[in-house]
């Protein structure tokens, strides 16, 4: 599943989420990342506290106040796509800069839901104008070889723009990349407020998967049992 809205939230409440975001940032250099398909080899990111109730509000308080209208709409929005059993898992704010991209991948499912049932929730803070790059590509994988890693994405269903205030939300069965920044300016930072998000459980999981494998490469997550 793949849903984005623009002009998501109220300007007075995008521009306090704006700038808390731009608050955590710290400067990075530009780099590949996942070279050797290393799932350690993170994007740049601000971890709030961790919510394992399940509930978003232990992210927010005390630290980041200004997240709370973002996640309850955010809730309000899955719920109202007829997404159930919603929990939040973790909320972070992310950051690259010119000539990053991000390589093909999914993105680990979480407590006892399938990816199908996992989701991935982000508001872009940052500017972006045509040409920019950095767009959020969904399509088909190609594999290097049968059970082998993904070496590139066919068959484009999405290429969503980075648009300042727009909401992405995807299921985490979907094979996604970021387009190469082109900005051409040292200074510009592409940022986001992202979250993940549980739903229904399957009766495939008797615990919790891995929570700190966030990315994979695989078919089939490889990792499950290492934990
Ligand atoms: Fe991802």
């Amino acid at each position: 599943m793949i849903y984005y809205e623009d002009n998501f939230l109220p300007e007075d409440q995008f521009l306090a989420l704006k700038k808390k975001v731009e608050s955590k940032y710290e400067p990075i250099e530009a780099r590949e990342l996942f070279d050797d398909y290393n799932f350690k080899n993170e994007p740049d990111k601000f971890i709030l506290p961790i919510a394992r109730s399940g509930d978003w509000l232990d992210s927010c308080v005390p630290q980041a106040y200004e997240c709370i209208p973002a996640l309850e709409k955010m809730e309000a929005t899955m719920k109202r796509l007829g997404v159930q059993e919603l929990k939040n898992w973790s909320s972070w704010f992310q950051y690259s800069v010119d000539t990053m991209s991000l390589p093909v991948h999914r993105d680990q499912a979480v407590r006892k839901s399938e990816p199908k049932d996992t989701y991935t929730a982000v508001i872009y803070t940052s500017d972006w104008e045509p040409n920019w790059g950095g767009e959020f590509v969904v399509g088909k994988p190609v594999f290097d070889r049968p059970g082998g890693n993904v070496k590139s994405l066919t068959d484009f269903t999405h290429k969503i723009e980075p648009k300042p205030n727009r909401l992405t939300i995807w299921s985490r069965e979907e094979w996604h990349m970021v387009n190469a920044l082109t900005v051409n300016d040292p200074d510009y930072v592409r940022s986001f407020f992202g979250t993940s998000w549980s739903s229904i459980e399957s009766d495939k999981f008797d615990k919790d998967q891995n929570p700190y494998e966030r990315f994979y490469f695989t078919e089939i997550s490889q990792h499950t049992d290492s934990f």
